[in-house]
């Protein structure tokens, strides 16, 4: 397997555009979300006449503005019994009438549950509504700007992402912020968003009517005004339906401001987005960066080269970025998956490798992410391919993977003791698991509570 080894001529939007994918899986958006709303948005601000500072802060936080969408992601499916792919899609159809949000309460909680399931819930949201939702978009705002700062974004794309539910009229979450006291870039980034979740539903026309509708109550009047002289140019339009819209949206980053990301820079990127994948769960909190430490002493041991090991490391971070494609439905549930679960379950190594290969330097850690639950004899999933197709790193993720699940919570059992998991590993050793990477944790292991007694 051929692994980058430098990272000179990656540039950071690309990485960021083929990230954002990850994020309208997790937001239940249509592939594509973020790049267009990043066409939308940029396409307003340039009428605006907004300088290039300006305007390269705009273009990422359109492009991360669901930064923080997985952090509420298992809260929704619990307080609403409900699949959070389909409420956040659904969602984000309404504004906050009271007719559309107690019509929205009620198609969307406890859809597959009994009578009474559904009425619990739906009584606990009639009592506890507007906490709720205050506490649900203050995690999503609050956790989405920590993100973008520790990817090194400046305060303002930060600050653009924490307001992004704020309306115009003071009445949006979850500070209740009022007109141009909310940052421009969020004005334009909820504009953007409401633009394209209409359009890609019902078309142009009705994204127009439901961007005037809203127009002094979730948005700023002067940037529909704005947005309405956009719409009348049929090369917007041309371009948002254009199957090579990355490519449009590359270039639309201002001239001179091309940012590219060294080593280290890719480490807090990778760094960051295994947060966004671990928080989508509590029983994964914690489980990419664990991951990605076991990777780490497994490759220490084995005698890997430095540089190989940190694009190993970036992969065993990003190797379940396709988990946030699965719903919290699946990923929480406290008993075992039937069939139709399993299956969806089955498609997150995919996902991530659909995500990841995006960037052609990333073809290592797409492989990771594709192949981690693959197995030696061929009893894996998902391609069911055995031990010569499987590459060093690939084996690595995942012996350190199948250590932290069982060391772990689960949703349907406790965390076991290391010795129990390496008991139960070792059945496995040279038929579905690498010996030379078990024993190799299995060594760092002894040393690590060797040293551990002594100290
Ligand atoms: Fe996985
Ligand atoms: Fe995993």
């Amino acid at each position: 397997m051929e692994y980058s080894r430098g990272s000179q001529n990656l540039k950071l939007a690309e990485i960021v555009s083929a990230l954002s994918y990850a994020l309208d899986l997790t937001d239940g958006q249509p592939p594509g979300h973020s790049v267009r709303c990043c066409w939308i948005g940029m396409h307003i601000a340039d009428a605006l006449g907004l300088s290039n500072i300006e305007m390269r802060d705009i273009y990422y936080t359109l492009f991360l503005k669901d930064l923080g969408c997985s952090s509420n992601a298992a809260r929704i499916c619990k307080l609403f019994v409900t699949n959070d792919h389909d409420f956040k899609r659904n969602v984000k159809l309404i504004d906050n009438s009271l007719t559309q949000v107690l019509s929205f309460v009620a198609s969307n909680t406890a859809v597959k549950s009994g009578m009474a399931e559904r009425l619990r819930a739906v009584l606990n949201l009639a009592i506890n509504g507007s906490k709720i939702d205050r506490e649900l978009i203050e995690t999503r705002c609050e956790r989405g700007a920590d993100i973008a700062r520790r990817m090194r974004f400046p305060e303002p794309v930060a600050r653009g992402i924490l307001d992004l539910d704020e309306h115009w009229d003071g009445r949006g979450q979850p500070v209740g912020l009022k007109g141009k006291d909310i940052s421009l870039y969020a004005r334009i980034a909820l504009l953007a968003q409401v633009i394209d979740v209409f359009n890609i539903t019902s078309g142009r026309a009705s994204a127009l009517e439901e961007v005037r509708r809203r127009s002094g109550r979730w948005f700023d009047p002067y940037l529909v005004d704005v947005f309405e002289q956009v719409a009348e140019k049929p090369d917007f339009w041309s371009g948002l339906e254009d199957p090579e819209l990355d490519k449009r949206v590359f270039a639309l980053e201002p001239a001179g401001f091309t940012q590219f990301v060294d080593d280290d820079f890719l480490d807090d990127i990778a760094d960051a987005f295994a947060q966004v994948v671990d928080a989508k769960s509590p029983f994964t909190s914690g489980h990419s960066k664990r991951v990605a430490l076991i990777s780490e002493l497994i490759a220490t041991e084995l005698g890997v080269d430095p540089a190989r090991k940190r694009w190993l490391v970036r992969g065993a971070l990003l190797h379940d970025i396709g988990k946030l494609g699965i719903s919290n439905e699946i990923l929480d549930k406290p008993s075992k998956l039937d069939p139709d679960e399993w299956a969806a379950m089955k498609t997150h190594p995919s996902l991530g490798a659909k995500i990841l290969s995006r960037i052609e330097a990333f073809s290592g850690l797409a492989s990771i992410a594709r192949d981690h639950h693959e197995k030696l004899d061929g009893s894996g999933y998902p391609r069911g391919i055995s031990g010569n197709d499987l590459d060093l790193e690939t084996r690595i993720v995942t012996v350190a993977d199948i250590f932290d699940a069982l060391t772990a919570d689960r949703p349907y059992r406790e965390a076991m003791p290391t010795s129990k998991a390496l008991a139960i590993m070792v059945r496995d050793v040279g038929t579905a698991l690498d010996p030379d990477c078990y024993f190799a944790l299995m060594r760092s292991l002894n040393r690590l509570t060797t040293k551990a007694k002594a100290a």
